[in-house]
């Protein structure tokens, strides 16, 4: 099963006016488990995440503090890469809107589309909501002028600015839509940004003289660059855009873009409008992702309904964590989480199904056959069913949906134990054929299982793999025979968690 494939995938860049909160880890656990995944098929991956560090939002909250936005960025930038690390999320570059390389790279790509006539000079009022970054028309607005997002009151702005001809693409978006040029992941929004594009877009306005924090236009020095036009960039300056077109190649237009669904616009029309207007093709595909819940409102840093993803960690881990969140929604629809039902998945599905599965194996193994591995069984109908579970899994993953995918991977931990109760290898002799037979299968399917769960589960894949004495995950098909191995007793891997629910 070689495979020469590469695979870019990114994530929203995050605002750094605030600590990562659930929603935005639930971005980077969704775009790692994605990447960890072509990462076990071979594909070579390059995974890019982020902050997104200028704009009004966080100048305010720099002000808020009492420091410089620079300041402000630098420790708050760093706070984000340091949950991520805890997250065990496994970005292979962590850029930073302010870096100079960005600076850069959005005056290249700019000026590109400058030259190219999309980008003229003109007068600007309209509402704008500081949290969204965002002018909102007066019809998209709730009662009493409050953005449909934060319900909080937008204010008028006025200024001049340089325009970018959006309206110029509609036609041209809609047949990249609707010939599937870019593809959308659950396709059900493609009719939500085909909804968009019908109504006609109009011409945005893309630069500020009201604030400093920004990049500079390169063409007028009284402006900066409105934060959204800078932040989408950011694809580019991590693949090299306008430096090495080498690499700028090998890298585009085949990108995979995660996002959340407040995100969508931004995404699915201005970027790949953007593109088009600078003469590179636009992304390949647009994953989009719903949001949390807690008691059917969205989490957010302000909410009171925080759940605190690092705690969680400390109190349990990140595999715990991250388990949970992808196999319990749904990607692309809302999901509504809460503690207790975190607690209740970590003892039954991990403690108790795989945990235990686990230790029960190993403890056979050591007591009826001193240890020694037994051989994985070739193939017949008795295995069948573990096989067909494996390839719902595998295309679960390829498709963008992790919660079937570690449906599939419980699937098989259960399958394997039904197999234990109907073999009861504790009751027959050592030198059984049917135990043998049942240990052997049960092993190879727990390497399966953990190579289904690993994208989510990291580090307790590596521990089912440990302890069962695979040195590593090898290849995604049943695999008769295999060297013996000497195992030994081994610490639960999920250890129960005593109360479930407080
Ligand atoms: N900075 C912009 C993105 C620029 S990308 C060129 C931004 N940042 S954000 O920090 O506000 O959000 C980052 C991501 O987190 C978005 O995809 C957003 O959908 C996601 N989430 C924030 N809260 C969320 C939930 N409660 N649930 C799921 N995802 C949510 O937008």
């Amino acid at each position: 099963m070689a495979r020469m494939s590469r695979f870019y995938i990114t994530t929203p860049i995050f605002y750094v006016n605030g600590d990562p909160h659930l929603g935005t880890a639930y971005a980077a656990i969704n775009a790692d488990a994605f990447a960890r995944w072509h990462r076990l098929l071979g594909d070579e991956v390059l995974f890019l995440t982020g902050t997104d560090e200028h704009g009004l939002k966080i100048q305010q909250s720099a002000d808020e503090h009492g420091i410089s936005p620079q300041a402000w960025v630098d420790q708050t930038a760093s706070r984000f890469m340091s949950a991520w690390q805890e997250l065990a999320i496994s970005f292979d570059d962590f850029i930073r809107t302010t870096q100079d390389r960005h600076h850069r790279t959005v005056q290249k790509f700019l000026t590109a589309i400058y030259e190219n006539g999309y980008i003229e000079k003109g007068y600007y009022i309209g509402l704008y909501c500081v949290a969204c970054e965002a002018y909102y028309e007066e019809s998209e607005l709730l009662d009493g002028n409050r953005c449909p997002i934060h319900e909080r009151p937008v204010s008028e702005m006025s200024e001049e600015n340089y325009f970018f001809k959006l309206s110029a693409f509609t036609e041209k978006l809609i047949e990249l839509y609707e010939s599937g040029k870019i593809k959308v992941a659950p396709e059900f929004r493609v009719n939500e940004v085909l909804g968009f594009l019908r109504q006609g877009l109009k011409d945005i306005s893309i630069t500020r003289t009201s604030i400093s924090w920004g990049v500079q236009v390169p063409w007028d020095e009284q402006h900066v660059f409105y934060v959204w036009y800078d932040a989408l960039i950011n694809y580019l300056t991590a693949i090299s855009y306008g430096d090495d077109e080498a690499r700028f190649a090998k890298w585009w237009p085949a990108v995979h873009h995660l996002l959340g669904k407040d995100i969508i616009r931004f995404h699915a029309v201005w970027w790949p409008a953007m593109c088009l207007a600078a003469g590179i093709d636009p992304p390949s595909q647009l994953l989009v992702s719903g949001w949390l819940l807690v008691d059917g409102a969205k989490m957010s840093k302000s909410s009171e309904n925080q759940i605190d993803p690092l705690s969680v960690v400390r109190e349990l881990s990140a595999d715990a964590l991250r388990y949970y969140l992808l196999a319990s929604t749904s990607f692309g629809s809302d999901g509504d989480v809460s503690l207790d039902r975190l607690r209740a998945s970590y003892n039954a599905d991990l403690a108790n199904d795989l945990g235990n599965l686990v230790s029960r194996t190993v403890a056979l193994i050591v007591q009826k056959l001193g240890g020694m591995t037994p051989p994985t069984p070739v193939r017949d109908e008795r295995i069948n069913p573990l096989i067909d579970i494996l390839l719902e899994g595998v295309a679960a993953w390829n498709e963008f949906r992790p919660n079937a995918a570690l449906g599939a991977a419980m699937g098989m931990v259960r399958f394997s134990n039904s197999l234990l109760e109907e073999y009861e290898p504790w009751r027959r002799p050592a030198e059984d054929a049917g135990s043998i037979w049942c240990l052997g299968t049960i092993r190879e399917a727990l390497r399966l299982a953990a190579a289904l769960l690993s994208p989510a589960i990291p580090n307790a894949s590596s521990g089912v793999l440990s302890r069962l004495g695979w040195q590593e995950l090898g290849p995604l098909e049943w695999s008769a025979g295999g060297e013996v191995r000497e195992l030994v007793r081994a610490q639960p891997l999920f250890p129960r968690l005593a109360k479930e629910g407080r």
